[in-house]
């Protein structure tokens, strides 16, 4: 008998209900016709997003995070409308639930799916896959600064956006990159700064990699200038196993990732807190895509690839298996979405996921 797990949806804006449905039917499937008749996950649906903020001028309720807390895991969509401004949707919903849960590691795979067209030469000939692993609670996106002097002659308003880099922030996030570098066969971690002309956080952080690094002799440990790693992304892909960043330089890292792999739909992630305290989300990597939205062709897989990695979360990670199978057969068998060459809508790669789920 398998356990049941309550998980909170927030579907949110855009694409972002679209991709959700469909992982949650890929899930649901899951179990359907097995004996059990137990689902394996009961959803919570939160209707939080830029219609909400219309409606309430607010992303969530106050009590939003206290609403979330109990659940074993979330599952996001995506958040931002053009109603509303980008730098309060993001903030007001999934900056909030990230920072609120202290969900300080972000792990973003980068996978590369047979039958599915990269840019890059020769993809299909070389083993490529990687993990970008995101500092995800600090770094430049402490949301610490201001705006002021609106008030001054001519162009006379300044702006202060700091950076805030700690000790512990950074010793916490370098420390679980090699945890995952040791779980891998290559044992390879790369540390991404820009501590040539960031003295400050990115030489502490620099520091602090060297420090961690002694601990773990058996994982290959170097570092690399984030404008030398974007290069290396497109040029020496093979070279890369996990790749350990700040939060702005890995966000702009595992997006370039998901492109190489074929398209910003492809690719899954997961917000972490390690020690269990809070909830962790589980979301694609891609936005709202207003340019797409309502049309059904937006492609799921980086939402049910998401989903894959809460059921590891759940500990269920056979079933994460068959997903990522299925996810790999549908590809293989060329069922796919235009961003990535194909006329599939979004409802057909499900029905081929399920189809292939059994198969698996
Ligand atoms: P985006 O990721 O929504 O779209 C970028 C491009 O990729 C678009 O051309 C879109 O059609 C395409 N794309 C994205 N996901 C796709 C999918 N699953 N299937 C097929 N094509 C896909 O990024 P954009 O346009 O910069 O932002 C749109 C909105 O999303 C903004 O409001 C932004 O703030 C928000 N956003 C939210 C994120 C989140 O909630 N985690 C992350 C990134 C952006
Ligand atoms: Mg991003």
């Amino acid at each position: 008998m398998t356990a049941l797990y309550r998980v909170a949806v927030v579907p949110g804006d855009g694409i972002g209900g679209e991709v959700v449905d469909a992982a949650r039917e890929v899930l649901d499937a899951l179990f359907a016709g097995s004996a059990s008749a137990e689902p394996l996950i009961k959803w919570t649906e939160f209707d939080w997003g830029s219609q909400y903020y219309a409606q309430h001028g607010r992303m969530m309720p106050e009590d939003g995070l206290e609403q979330l807390r109990g659940f074993d895991a979330l599952f996001f969509g995506a958040v931002g409308w053009p109603s509303v401004p980008d730098h309060i949707s993001l903030w007001g919903l999934r900056l909030a639930i990230c920072q609120g849960f202290d969900q300080w590691a972000n792990v973003r795979p980068v996978t590369f799916l047979p039958g599915v067209p990269s840019p890059l030469r020769d993809a299909d000939s070389r083993a490529l896959d990687w993990i970008v692993i995101r500092e995800n609670s600090e770094g430049e996106y402490a949301g610490i600064g201001g705006r002021n002097f609106t008030g001054r002659d001519g162009a006379g308003e300044v702006a202060v956006q700091s950076s805030l880099f700690t000790e512990r922030g950074c010793e916490r996030i370098i420390r679980y990159a090699f945890e995952v570098a040791r779980s891998r066969p290559r044992r390879h971690l790369t540390s991404v700064t820009k501590s040539n002309a960031q003295q400050y956080g990115m030489v502490m952080w620099d520091e602090i990699f060297a420090r961690v690094a002694k601990e773990y002799p058996d994982v290959i440990a170097d570092s690399c200038l984030v404008d030398a790693m974007a290069a290396r992304f497109v040029l020496q892909p093979e070279k890369l196993d996990v790749v350990v960043a700040s939060n702005l330089n890995a966000d702009i890292l595992s997006d370039l990732g998901s492109a190489l792999a074929g398209s910003l739909g492809l690719a899954a992630s997961a917000n972490f807190n390690p020690e269990r305290r809070t909830p962790s989300m589980f979301e694609p990597v891609h936005g709202s895509a207003p340019d797409i939205a309502g049309t059904g062709v937006a492609n799921p897989i980086g939402a049910i690839s998401s989903a894959a990695l809460m059921l590891d979360h759940l500990g269920e990670h056979e079933l994460g298996d068959r997903v990522r199978a299925a996810v790999a057969a549908t590809t293989r068998d060329r069922v796919l979405t235009p961003d990535i060459g194909g006329n599939a809508t979004t409802h057909d790669v499900v029905l081929a996921v399920i189809e292939r789920l059994h198969e698996a």
